[in-house]
């Protein structure tokens, strides 16, 4: 199947972005809806075709407890947890004891970096990074780690999650935070949000603490991001279950979304919020995609329950030709699926005295979420999750619009929709307009009492993972699609004949991150653990990586390997395609830290070096001595 053949392309229209600290108005990446997503070179920055696109060499896998780039190449670590995000007036230092408060580390970076975007202020030269705190690691959190569990240490945690936003500048050849900034802000999982689409107020959204159902306190683990063409960035809360207590007694509903009686993060014991017996509607209030101005540091972040409900990685957003929203999300568990939503609305440009994130504040609360069905003979279908239509009834739980929303998982099964091996990141192809999205992995396919194999899911006890893609038949708001493979991840030397994969070039598994970069090269990462590959594989393939692909060849090439214990992920691109900054996250982490009660037993010390008593997740800013294309 031809999928890389055929431009697609968008209608820009201008977007701005106002500046609070200057009262000017600046160009967000000059132009469209599209530039800003399909590529600056829009924008007359980068020049594809001018160079070659995988020009580097590739780099071994490595067991050493370092950032490894190929020759030729620079990588600087800025920005790790702890330090201040620059917030005027207010910046706490890291301490390496980890013994900042609460409410410092609220003011500081979080920990875990997951996904990150690079916003211009002045092109390729200042911006903002606007990053994901996933999760904490309570070990290394705190002075005494897990022990003499405390009120303050919940909030701590809690303080450690959510979103960064700090201002960045390109200085005599190296980046640099810019602190104090205007623009440099906390979203933790206290910070208020309110919500917007069907589910806002709903009868089961509302609690003791908001009769309404209207503002929710926080966001949680938050995964994967994408840029929005009004310069807004969409967030996806993951695995937000894993934090509430459900005790003795859990429902079909709670049970369906993975409800324990005991969560993994102990806050239930200091913030009743997190236990589901005393407030049973706080636990709807979580699994949503959350937008943010990072240009207003004065906005009211919301919650989009129009995208639906989900463990969701991440939403990325396309355009159609008639300039409508077509957001695009998966959610990272055995046997989810994967969803796309189509605004009713097209996107307004800015004016009035509106900045384009002002002009779009309610055009993600009114359309169509959809939930993808793929068929063994390459084609698919978008199905719609409408209340009233099809199964979507009150007979079947589904009183109106909102409870489709808020069951979004259930609606889903109810239609029939393919259970994936666990959809981690999309990226939208600028060239051809065709949509890519990892599967990581799913080591129950195909085991007794779980779905087989399928077209689209072939490899049962799939520890390799594999790269699934589509084209839209039509535009991106069409209901039908072709899919193929772009790899089945795995190792060539692999013994298990099922795990060797068809990799073109450098052996991977466990894709995770992905990224399309202005000049069109696609950069996969890599999140593979030894919890999740047989004896051996994770140790060959060595620490977590980031590798490009050129999608016209398949060929793809391994550009960095991160240090032990680590997950590479995020990669954010200048518009001129001369910097990346891609975060590195829990360095040190092996399966069973997390539950381990005792001081923390960790084996990386990275980026402080020897002497640190703890690693620490950091954001890495890359580029070329002489300056020029990533990749090329
Ligand atoms: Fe947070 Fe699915 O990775
Ligand atoms: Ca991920
Ligand atoms: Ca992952
Ligand atoms: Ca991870």
């Amino acid at each position: 199947m031809a999928l890389e053949n055929s431009n697609r392309s968008t209608t820009p229209d201008l977007q701005q972005v106002s500046d609070p600290a200057r009262r000017t108005v600046l160009r967000l990446s000059a132009g469209a809806a599209a530039a800003a997503l399909y590529g600056p070179w829009l924008a007359g920055c980068a020049h594809p075709g001018a160079a070659p696109r995988l020009g580097f060499a590739p780099v071994p896998p490595s067991r050493a407890d370092t950032v490894v780039v190929p020759a030729g190449y620079v990588a600087e670590v800025i920005a790790p947890w702890g330090e201040p995000v620059g917030v005027p007036g207010a910046m706490p230092p890291w301490r390496p004891d980890a013994s900042h408060s609460a409410a410092e580390q609220a003011l500081q970076f979080g920990m875990h970096h997951d996904a990150l975007q690079y916003l211009p202020l002045d092109g390729s030269r200042r911006g903002l990074l606007v990053m994901n705190h996933e999760y904490v690691d309570d070990g290394l959190l705190h002075p005494d780690g897990r022990a003499n569990w405390s009120a303050e240490k919940v909030r701590k945690a809690q303080a450690a999650h959510g979103l960064s936003v700090s201002e960045v500048v390109l200085n005599a050849g190296a980046w640099q935070l810019v602190r104090p900034s205007p623009y440099a802000r906390r979203f933790t999982a206290d910070t208020p949000f309110v919500l917007g689409g069907p589910a806002a107020g709903h009868r089961l959204m509302q609690t003791a603490a908001d009769p309404a159902g209207r503002s929710v306190r926080g966001t949680l683990n938050n995964c994967a991001n994408g840029l929005t063409p009004w310069g807004t960035v969409l967030s996806g809360e993951e695995n937000w279950a894993g934090y509430f207590d459900g005790g003795e007694v859990i429902n079909e509903d709670q049970r369906r979304w993975g409800l324990r009686a005991r969560g993994w993060s102990r806050w239930a014991e200091h913030d009743t919020r997190f236990d589901t017996r005393q407030h049973p509607n706080e636990f709807h209030r979580f699994g949503w995609v959350v937008e943010v101005d990072p240009a207003d540091p004065t906005s009211t972040p919301v919650k989009r329950t129009a995208l639906g409900r989900a463990a969701h990685e991440g939403a990325w957003v396309a355009v159609t030709k008639d300039g409508r929203a077509v957001v695009y999300s998966g959610e990272d568990a055995a046997f989810e699926y994967i969803y796309k939503f189509v605004s009713r609305d097209r996107i307004a440009a800015a004016g009035g005295g509106l900045s384009a994130a002002q002009a779009n504040r309610t055009l993600l609360d009114h359309g169509t979420l959809y939930v993808a069905r793929f068929d063994a003979d390459g084609s698919g279908t978008w199905l719609p999750l409408v209340h009233g239509q099809g199964p979507l009834t009150p007979a079947n739980g589904f009183a109106d619009a909102g409870e489709v929303a808020i069951k979004t998982r259930q609606a889903a099964d109810r239609l029939g929709a393919t259970p994936m091996d666990r959809p981690e990141w999309l990226a939208i192809d600028p060239h051809s307009g065709s949509v890519y999205c990892t599967l990581t992995n799913n080591s129950a396919r195909g085991s007794p009492g779980r779905p087989a194999v399928d077209a689209a899911n072939p490899r049962a006890n799939n520890s390799m993972g594999h790269v699934i893609r589509w084209r839209e038949a039509g535009d991106f708001d069409a209901t039908h699609f072709r899919w193929d493979h772009l790899v089945l991840a795995g190792d060539p030397a692999n013994t298990r004949v099922e795990a060797r994969g068809n990799v073109k070039g450098d052996a991977f598994g466990s894709p995770d991150g992905l990224v399309f970069d202005p000049r069109g090269l696609l950069w996969l990462q890599t999140d593979a653990s030894s919890s999740t590959m047989h004896s051996g594989e994770y140790e060959r393939l060595g620490n977590n990586q980031m590798l490009a692909c050129d999608v016209a060849t398949g060929e793809i090439r391994r550009f960095l390997t991160g240090p032990v214990g680590c997950e590479v992920t995020g990669a954010a691109f200048t518009p001129d395609a001369r910097t990346v900054f891609v975060n590195i996250q829990h360095p040190g982490e092996t399966p069973g830290d997390l539950s381990d009660p005792a001081a923390p037993t960790r084996h990386s010390r990275w980026p402080d070096g020897a002497a640190a008593t703890r690693p620490r997740s950091a954001t890495v800013v890359i580029r070329r001595r002489d300056g020029g294309y990533i990749g090329s």
